[in-house]
């Protein structure tokens, strides 16, 4: 089923014009269809039948609380990575024993909010972090629940910026040292460790990363449990890759079918963290063409939307699929890179692409932008950041606002010393 498609020459969002939208709300925005999010979180939720399995949503995809209340309704925990996370989990109802809060560098402070909270797990990732724990937790007089995320070196064969499980990569404990960690966890004694955790990547498009990876920790498991610990859970994190351009990303029935065959009689409850997979294809950016600048070498399509907004095409070199928002079948297409008004030339959208003549006022849609776009925006140049709109069937619904500029300067401060501009 297709949440975004083309209804008497006009893209639509389910049953919504992009272009009522923009009128309501201006552009750039981000559009979310809660049809399709509800689609990719049924793929999950068949796939783990039968399983002992939780599904905790990797919220840094998209941490809009009504994206988390969406999935929050549908039975899902949340995969966090710090007190913000947190707080977005517990305001969008998020029962904080479904949490598992996972990073590389968790401050005291940060794991005493964890705590008091009651968070379900904390995925810890380096003996540091365990004897850190282990003091706050002995303060706040609780014992706390891990998993050790242990680095199975392997390669997840994806963009060199979101693979975490090789060796030279800063996440979670090497596999070869991981014996050692455990045993100095089980001999603190406000910890209770619970199982083994792990996440090798990001955007992975083939099964072959997570088998090799779930072969290595299943040993682990096993030396472990001869070392006498209890291992009770196994966390795979998230990872599984979407649709950008012609990849052909694993289904997710036989993803979770790989993970409950190499796991079969291990005994561990099973946690998924997926992020990308149940948001990216479900949301779009749009986008208005502010001026075309034919140029020597090729023409520039300027919008609205720029590198703030959406940084995955300059920092990972992604490919978003852009089309416009009117339907121009059979239009002969120019050469052209859609860039954004900022001074940089690493703010583009995308670049060398066939695209049906555009003029300014025309509106453009960038697809697969529902992942770690909205969440990774900044208001660089002072561009207010990028708003958020749901739809869902005939309805929509502005579910985080832009900023106005006069709210954006009432955030901030002259110091005492220096005096106010009209105030002489
Ligand atoms: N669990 C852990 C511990 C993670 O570090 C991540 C993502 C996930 C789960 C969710 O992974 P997913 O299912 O979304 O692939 N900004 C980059 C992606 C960074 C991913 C970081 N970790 C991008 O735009 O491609």
């Amino acid at each position: 089923m297709t949440f975004f498609s083309y209804k008497d020459g006009e893209m639509h969002a389910e049953g919504v014009a992009l272009g009522a939208i923009a009128d309501k709300v201006g552009t750039p925005f981000y559009c979310y269809s809660a049809g399709a999010l509800r689609a990719a979180w049924q793929e999950f939720a068949d796939g783990i039948k039968g399983f002992d399995a939780d599904i905790c949503y990797a919220m840094k995809a998209n941490s809009s609380l009504a994206v988390i209340r969406l999935f929050g309704e549908l039975g899902a925990g949340a995969d966090i990575v710090s007190v913000g996370e947190m707080r977005r989990a517990l305001a969008a109802g998020i029962p904080a024993g479904r949490i598992v809060y996972s990073g590389v560098g968790k401050k005291a402070s940060e794991l005493m909010a964890a705590l008091e909270a009651g968070v379900g797990q904390i995925n810890v990732e380096s003996s540091a972090e365990l004897e850190t724990l282990n003091a706050v937790a002995g303060q706040l007089g609780v014992r706390a629940d891990i998993t050790i995320r242990v680095n199975p070196d392997v390669d997840a064969e994806t963009h060199a910026k979101i693979t975490t499980g090789r060796k030279e990569n800063k996440f979670g404990i090497d596999i070869d040292l991981a014996r050692e960690a455990f045993r100095l966890a089980g001999g603190l004694p406000n910890l209770r460790v619970v199982g083994v955790a792990m996440h090798i990547g990001s955007q992975l498009t083939s099964l072959e990363p997570y088998r090799a990876a779930i072969v290595r920790v299943r040993e682990l498991i096993g030396q472990l449990r001869e070392d006498g610990h209890r291992i009770e859970r196994f966390d795979i994190g998230g990872g599984l890759g979407i649709v950008y351009a012609a990849e052909k990303p694993p289904a997710v029935g036989d993803f979770v079918a790989l993970v409950g065959r190499e796991t079969a009689g291990l005994g561990c409850k099973l946690t998924f963290e997926p992020g990308r997979r149940l948001v990216g294809e479900a949301g779009v950016l749009v986008s208005e063409v502010i001026l075309v600048k034919p140029g020597a070498a090729k023409t520039f399509v300027i919008v609205d939307a720029a590198m703030n907004d959406l940084i995955r095409p300059t920092l990972y070199e992604a490919w978003h699929d852009i089309v416009p928002v009117r339907e121009r079948p059979g239009a002969a297409t120019i050469r052209c890179d859609i860039v954004g008004p900022i001074c940089e030339s690493g703010d583009f959208l995308a670049q060398d692409r066939d695209l049906p003549p555009l003029a300014a006022g025309d509106l453009v849609m960038v697809r697969s932008a529902g992942a770690y776009g909205a969440v990774m925006a900044s208001s660089y140049n002072s561009r207010p950041l990028v708003p958020e709109v749901m739809v869902d069937g005939t309805r929509f619904a502005v579910t985080r606002p832009r900023p106005t500029i006069d709210e954006m300067l009432a955030a901030e401060r002259f110091p005492p010393w220096v005096e106010p501009p009209g105030t002489e």
